[in-house]
């Protein structure tokens, strides 16, 4: 009987064995990752611009979390599953916030939920915890912030910026998350970061140095036609694939 990741194994690998977190929104996806032996699936709120089509994260309701988050529960046996608080759920007060964890929690199936932003969100943080569900904290690029930030930007390029991203990390690891995202940072601030704090840090464009590496899967594999961020390596170009396995079907079925 294959036992699932907990809070307790993702801690216990920092300094020891890094991280790998990717992305899923549905069952297939799930199977593979899980098979492949991922530590964490991500359902992520980038669900909105990589399986929704929009053209930010911000659209994204919890109703549509809990529709792909519990399929991907479904196809997963070992690894840790992992929901993303969409945008409007945990930004009006802390007493909402613990309902909208809950209700992820409760009817997806999920281990842990994370969301967006450091030292603001410390109360909320707080609560979720105190309601018995584990917290991974995401600091640094915030993509639900995108419009304050003027965009998808490396984030802590300043002095003054960058201590307020340690402020945050430092922050949230007292309010008792397990593991934090830092998206899109300098490597430097990454790495001081991951030896500052206890809990693993999984980095997305933030250099080698943090406890882990999470992406977006369909970047990671070319499941797209878009323009990928510069700090991705895709592993194959599944898009081109994938049309031409379609070619196939078209000239097999107009020679029949
Ligand atoms: O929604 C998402 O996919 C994320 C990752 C990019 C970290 O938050």
């Amino acid at each position: 009987m294959p036992k699932r990741k907990t809070v307790l194994d993702i801690q216990a690998m920092k300094g020891k064995d890094k991280i790998s977190m990717l992305t899923a929104y549905d069952y297939p996806t799930a199977k593979v990752l899980d098979q492949a032996g991922i530590d964490m699936i991500l359902v992520g709120d980038s669900l909105g611009n990589v399986i929704l089509g929009h053209q930010n994260t911000l659209g994204v309701r919890v109703e549509h979390m809990i529709h792909h988050a519990s399929a991907v529960v479904k196809g997963t046996e070992n690894c840790m599953v992992v929901v993303d608080m969409p945008f409007g759920s945990f930004q009006v007060s802390p007493e909402k916030t613990v309902e909208h964890a809950i209700n992820l929690m409760a009817h997806s199936g999920v281990q842990a939920v994370k969301l967006e932003g450091g030292t603001a969100m410390i109360d909320s943080v707080c609560k979720i915890i105190a309601a018995g569900i584990p917290v991974v904290g995401h600091i640094g690029l915030v993509p639900q912030s995108v419009h304050k930030l003027g965009g998808y930007k490396i984030q802590g390029k300043t002095q003054e910026s960058a201590k307020a991203i340690i402020e945050d990390a430092i922050a949230l690891e007292q309010a008792g998350v397990f593991a934090m995202v830092l998206e899109c940072i300098p490597d430097a601030l990454a790495q001081k970061i991951t030896q500052t704090v206890n809990v693993p840090t999984i980095g997305i464009g933030s250099g080698s140095a943090t406890d882990g590496q999470v992406l977006v899967f369909h970047d990671l594999v070319g499941f797209t036609d878009q323009k990928l961020p510069s700090f991705v390596h895709p592993v194959a170009n599944m898009h081109q694939e994938l049309i031409s396995h379609v070619k196939t079907f078209i000239a097999r079925t107009k020679e029949q």
